[in-house]
């Protein structure tokens, strides 16, 4: 049995998550900004985090420590996007995206290891995704700071050598959640409008053919029962998470960046 912290749970992919690690015996505390959302449920203890306020994280991982005593496991998970134009996206959106998907989740990042090196032991995994190797149009801040995730977690990755703690970066390609819904769509701008609408109906389809959040929450129970869990794990459809990024890896950036607007129909 394990103590694991795994924010964002009140819905989606954090949600499968905390609920099938509490299934399988673990002590999971959940967050969300209002622990109203976080389900009843056995072995899971509602915590208030926003990723948006750095004292919020701070108090958040406190009141775990203080309730769980330790801490095995982070799973950093929580999100949200935005849909707009590169061209004309507001300074204050993309540092809230930034702030929300990267900074907040080092910040936790970093208490967790502080807990974790002089324990010896704990595994922590940031939920990056696989945009950030293969970009969506029009969420050029979600993209960007999802390869700032990466890529810090791979830095830290090279630096922190401690044999019994581990750190995973885990792509998710697009997997069936409320995420969209949480999505702030700005098409105001009358020249991206149509382009705009076509990578959105694309990005909503491919949402609603996707796999559901289990098969991230089957992966993390793997993971965490696993005594050498990967650096890196893309978890999807087959297409998105063995094929595209296969053939992407070995594409010069003309092709990539062709496909990738022939398949968003843009
Ligand atoms: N679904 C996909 O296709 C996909 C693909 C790649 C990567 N991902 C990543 O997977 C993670 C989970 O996404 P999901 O699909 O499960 O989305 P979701 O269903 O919308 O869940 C998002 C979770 O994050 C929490 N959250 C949102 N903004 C927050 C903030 N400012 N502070 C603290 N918590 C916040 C939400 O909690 P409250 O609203 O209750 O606070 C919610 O529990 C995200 O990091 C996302 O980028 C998803």
């Amino acid at each position: 049995m394990k103590n694991i912290l795994v924010t964002g749970a009140s819905s989606g992919i954090g949600l499968a998550i905390a609920k099938s690690l509490a299934e399988h015996g673990h002590e999971v505390w959940g967050t969300s900004r209002n622990i109203e959302r976080i389900p009843k449920i056995p072995r899971l203890h509602p915590i208030r985090l926003d990723l948006a306020d750095p004292h919020s994280i701070e108090e958040a991982f406190a009141s775990t420590l203080s309730e769980a005593g330790h801490l095995d496991v982070l799973i950093n998970n929580a999100g949200a996007g935005h849909f707009g134009p590169a061209e004309v996206l507001p300074l204050d959106t993309i540092t809230s995206q930034f702030q929300i998907l990267v900074f907040g989740q080092i910040q936790l990042m970093q208490l967790a290891l502080q807990h974790m090196r002089p324990r010896g032991e704990g595994l922590i995994v940031n939920v990056s995704s696989l945009a950030s190797r293969l970009p969506v149009p029009f969420m050029a801040a979600y993209n960007s700071a999802k390869a700032a995730l990466a890529s810090f977690t791979m830095s830290i990755q090279l630096e922190f050598a401690h044999p019994n703690v581990r750190i995973v970066d885990l792509q998710p390609g697009d997997i069936r959640t409320d995420f969209n819904q949480g999505v702030i769509v700005s098409d105001e701008v009358e020249r991206y409008k149509t382009k705009i609408s076509r990578a959105w109906e694309i990005t909503e389809r491919n949402m609603k053919n996707a796999p559901g959040a289990e098969l991230v929450a089957r992966k993390i129970v793997s993971l965490i029962e696993s005594t050498e869990p990967p650096p890196r794990i893309t978890v999807g459809n087959v297409f998105e998470s063995k094929i595209a990024p296969l053939i992407f890896r070995f594409l010069p950036q003309r092709l990539r960046v062709w496909g990738l607007k022939k398949y968003y129909g843009i």
